[in-house]
């Protein structure tokens, strides 16, 4: 109470008026990781983001043109190394375009940043942008090690700014029900998670030189399964130990494994089995959910015949289909998540330390992968 007195008295009083009309329910004293961030007062008010876009590739063009469709954002800048690239973004967008992000950050002055450069440089582009007042939105895997999480998470604390990691899969339908089907608690508790995402080597627009350096991805659990880490996470909560065995079989141009099996411990006593492989010639993407009192299966997640059989001990079983579940397109929902998380004043659905844990849990796998024993988390 002491507290929250000295806090009204230190608050700018227009502020905290805005505060009071605009978000009734949002609550100054517990910001990101529940602590109070006055530095969030010192922002200004505001009902539109103005955003510049750092990487115009393939996810960077995806998110640029998801950006310029929220009503409460304006990408105003974008920025690539490579000049063509960044010409013909800028202008589809409407967009300045700048071939240096730091001189695009001075000069664009952007509310908020997103990041979508390869995963070894979002750590370098986040701080830069945090340490000039702008929030991020930094696509995942959140970085290739801990050390690069903690200085974007620090980062941004410091500056009082949002950091949110783009673990879309939340965003789509048969992940996102999967997980509301076993939070209602309806099938008793989590007992264990499987998931396969099996598909063969990188090609095409995806077989660039920096996705074959381990140094540069983190590999594939974190290129390509951090997004199913973090579904694991999502469902079942923190990881506790982990086990994994792996190897490279087919894509021997990448300096890591290319086939890999994850055995987790979840910290409710839930066990987990992750199967991620870029050596497999017939490609799948699904998995299982068995709780104490029924059980999910969603053997495939995308495509035709898509969705979650539910059934329960001595009932029958339903059908959901994953076309009944599609909602806003999933990288816009994100996105709009981020927007609004910030007009808010509120920490984002989707944390750093959401991001740092898919990453630690990615790193403990690559560790046992070497060692052949149990990796304990927190590492
Ligand atoms: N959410 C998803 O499902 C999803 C899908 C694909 C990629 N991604 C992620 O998005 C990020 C980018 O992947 P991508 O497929 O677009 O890669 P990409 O190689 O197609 O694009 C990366 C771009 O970053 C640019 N770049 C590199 N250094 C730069 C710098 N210093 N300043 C400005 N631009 C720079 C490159 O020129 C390139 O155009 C990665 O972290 C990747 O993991 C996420």
């Amino acid at each position: 109470m002491r507290a929250a007195a000295s806090c009204v008295r230190w608050v700018n009083p227009t502020v905290w008026a805005a505060c009071l009309t605009e978000r009734l329910d949002y609550n100054p004293f517990l910001a990101e990781g529940g602590l109070w961030k006055p530095h969030l007062w010192s922002h200004k008010i505001m009902s539109e983001l103005s955003v510049a876009l750092v990487g115009c590739g393939v996810m960077g063009r995806d998110l640029a043109k998801a950006c310029v469709t929220l009503d409460q954002a304006r990408l105003t800048a974008v920025s690539d190394v490579d000049e063509a690239l960044v010409g013909k973004l800028g202008a589809e967008v409407s967009a300045a375009a700048y071939t240096d992000y730091s001189k695009m950050l001075d000069a664009a002055k952007p509310d908020a940043v997103i990041v979508a450069v390869p995963q070894f440089l979002h750590a370098k582009v986040t701080c830069a942008a945090a340490e000039r007042g702008m929030h991020v939105f930094s696509e995942k895997p959140m970085a290739v090690t801990l050390d690069d999480c903690d200085s974007m998470i620090a980062a941004c604390d410091k500056a009082g700014v949002n950091l949110m990691i783009g673990q879309v899969c939340r965003y789509h339908g048969v992940h996102r029900k999967v997980r509301d089907l076993v939070a209602s608690g309806e099938l008793g508790r989590a007992i264990c998670m499987m998931v396969h995402r099996l598909g063969g080597p990188w090609e095409g627009i995806w077989a660039r030189p920096w996705r074959m350096k381990l140094a540069q991805t983190g590999g594939g659990l974190l290129e390509v399964n951090c997004h199913e880490i973090d579904f694991m996470r999502f469902v079942c909560g923190d990881v506790a130990s982990v086990h994994a065995c792996g190897g490279t079989y087919v894509q021997t141009d990448a300096d890591y494994p290319d086939n890999v099996v994850v055995s987790l411990r979840f910290e409710s006593g839930a066990i987990g089995c992750l199967h991620g492989s870029q050596s497999s010639a017939v490609g799948a993407y699904g998995g299982r959910v068995d709780c104490t009192e029924g059980g999910l299966s969603f053997p495939t997640i995308w495509g035709d015949g898509s969705g979650i059989t539910v059934g329960r001990f001595g009932g029958g079983s339903e059908f959901i289909a994953a076309n009944g579940l599609v909602g806003e397109e999933p990288v816009r929902r994100e996105l709009r998540e981020f927007v609004e998380s910030v007009l808010e004043r509120r920490r984002p659905a989707i944390t750093g330390q959401d991001g740092r844990a898919a990453v630690e849990i990615a790193t403990a796998a690559y560790r046992s992968i070497e060692t052949g024993g149990r990796v304990d988390l927190p590492l």
